[in-house]
């Protein structure tokens, strides 16, 4: 049965049109209980709401909307191992990977959380030996430098989280990622390095992504040209991968290979072994307070009811303000230097999982789905970006994702950029309205003529809606935990939109051509069958690469 036809979702659309009427300003000199009434505080973070186009009554109603939805019983077939990923008939248990009070988890039969803390183990035991300098490579010399190769969830969750976590390396190890097939890439990572220090991770589930087998294998000419010997790969490289066939292949000795399994998706993977490089940098200890944090949301996500179920929340009002209030983007703002790269994570989390238009049962859906996520560091956006978040006639809901304290306090700066902060999303929501503007102009002295002239341009309508996410301060812990918010905020964003959210066929068509057009350019050949556009621009890039600048 199609969404459109619950009654709550028919509720939600004539409230929709209410509400459009409103102003946020209105809503909160009406209710001064609002703070309390839209906010929920978890240990390890606030999340405020309330600065959203809902009143009790919309919550009431998506509420309704997430119990016509079942949510809840997804969400215990999630914790349960059922095998919801149904277009690739697979479960769906990257919650297993911090299952830290150890209780089974039975996938086929098999308690799975024997597997996760045999892996375990073993990052710890090699983690250890890496960092204390008892694993030593070709030349007896210890490893001084870690290069994780590896796209996607097997590079954006470890490196975000290595960003975000550098304040409480030890810095025993430089931590490296290469991602972009472009050359320019590995290139200047392995400049300054010595091979003879150098430990390669392997980062791939299938072990066949073409940009990562492409930099692998010149990362092992890199080493083999200067070692002379093959068996240096073997003191220099590791894999993290459920294809252990191809990476021993490649050279990797099976004792060096880390497991992966087809019941975690890539995104969804820094939990697993594919977070080797964060436990590499920042010790296995702080790596497990990592997942800790993470249970602590899984454990809120399921024991809590829905109405003051944090990711639940932050689901039913990006449904809201996507699918029933029509904005088609969201804005990721971190006020925090460390959450730099959480942005382009939260675009693969976020659009690689719910981009999508059909159902899953294979219907196309007659409601948009998720919204297109970008976003920057707070400050950074400000003198970029913001101009149009608030005057521009799209309205992008955005989050702000802030920190009580700075990891790094330099005094006066944590004062300035939070004031930056309080002030964007009361900006947002309030605006100023023309008879305001007029006002300050004229107590500034301005001449009519002036104020005529201006005032139309510094009119901001207001009532954009945002949230705010508070932590007391970034650490292994609350990142494991803000991570898992948003992870289950998107699952049951996909469940209410009726989308599988584990799959990702979008991107196979373009890897598919993409294989054909290299044959072409390595070959100077081009199809004929081409549309004129692929084919001209196919020629102008074959002909000018024999002209010389
Ligand atoms: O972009 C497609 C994708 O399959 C992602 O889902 C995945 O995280 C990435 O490629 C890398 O895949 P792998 O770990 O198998 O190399």
């Amino acid at each position: 049965m199609s969404r459109t036809s619950l009654p709550s979702w028919k509720a939600l659309l004539s409230h929709a049109d209410e509400i459009k009427q409103a102003h946020l300003n209105q809503l909160f000199d009406n209710d001064n209980l609002r703070f309390n009434k839209f906010s929920i505080k978890l240990s390890s973070l606030l999340l405020d709401y309330s600065k959203n186009l809902v009143t009790e009554e919309t919550l009431a109603k998506l509420v309704t909307l997430a119990k016509e939805c079942d949510v809840e019983s997804w969400r215990d077939k999630m914790f349960s191992g059922e095998r919801i990923n149904s277009t690739e008939d697979r479960a769906v248990l990257h919650i297993a990977l911090r299952n830290r009070d150890q209780h089974a988890i039975l996938l086929d039969g098999e308690n799975i959380t024997d597997q996760v803390e045999d892996t375990l183990e073993k990052m710890r035991t090699f983690s250890l030996s890496i960092r204390e300098g008892h694993w030593k490579g070709y030349s007896g010399k210890r490893i001084t430098d870690v290069v994780n190769i590896g796209v996607g969830g097997s590079n954006l969750g470890p490196q975000m989280v290595t960003e975000a976590l550098k304040q409480y390396s030890d810095n025993s190890l430089n931590v490296h990622y290469v991602s972009n097939v472009d050359g320019t890439q590995i290139a200047e990572v392995l400049r300054p390095l010595n091979p003879e220090n150098v430990l390669f991770i392997i980062s791939s589930k299938t072990f066949t992504t073409t940009e990562t087998m492409t930099n692998a294998n010149t990362a092992r000419k890199w080493l083999v040209s200067s070692s002379f010997d093959d068996m240096a790969v073997e003191k220099h490289f590791v894999a993290v991968s459920a294809n252990k066939e191809n990476a021993t292949e490649f050279g990797i000795s099976e004792h060096n290979i880390f497991d992966m399994w087809d019941w975690v998706g890539g995104r969804f993977s820094l939990w697993s072994a594919i977070g080797l490089p964060i436990a590499l940098d920042l010790g296995f200890d702080k790596f497990i307070e990592l997942l800790e944090g993470a249970q602590e949301l899984d454990q809120h996500f399921q024991n809590t009811p829905l109405a003051e179920n944090a990711p639940v929340i932050l689901a039913l009002i990006s449904v809201w303000n996507c699918t029933f209030l029509g904005a088609q983007s969201q804005a990721i703002l971190p006020y925090d230097q460390s959450l730099h790269m959480l942005s382009a994570y939260m675009q693969q989390a976020e659009m690689e999982s719910n981009g999508k238009s059909v159902t899953w049962d294979g219907v196309e859906v007659d409601y948009s789905t998720v919204p297109s996520i970008w976003g920057e560091l707070g400050i950074n956006g400000q003198h970029a970006f913001y101009q149009y978040l608030h005057q521009s006639n799209n309205v992008v809901p955005a989050d702000f994702i802030g920190s009580v304290e700075s990891v790094t306090p330099v005094k006066g700066h944590h004062e300035t950029l939070m004031a930056n902060f309080f002030a964007q999303t009361q900006a947002l929501m309030n605006g100023v309205d023309e008879q305001q503007v007029r006002e300050d102009l004229k107590a500034k002295g301005r001449t009519a003529d002036y104020i005529d002239k201006v005032a139309p341009h510094k009119v901001h309508k207001g009532n954009r809606p945002t949230n705010t996410i508070l932590m007391k301060r970034i650490s292994p812990r609350t990142i494991g935990s803000l991570i898992a918010l948003y992870e289950h905020k998107i699952f049951v964003q996909g469940i209410i939109l009726q989308i599988c959210s584990f799959d990702q066929w979008g991107v196979e068509l373009g890897k598919g051509l993409a294989n054909k057009i290299e044959a072409e350019l390595c070959s100077g050949t081009i199809n004929p069958a081409h549309d004129s556009s692929t084919k001209e621009l196919i020629n102008y890039y074959q002909s000018m690469k024999n002209v010389n600048p």
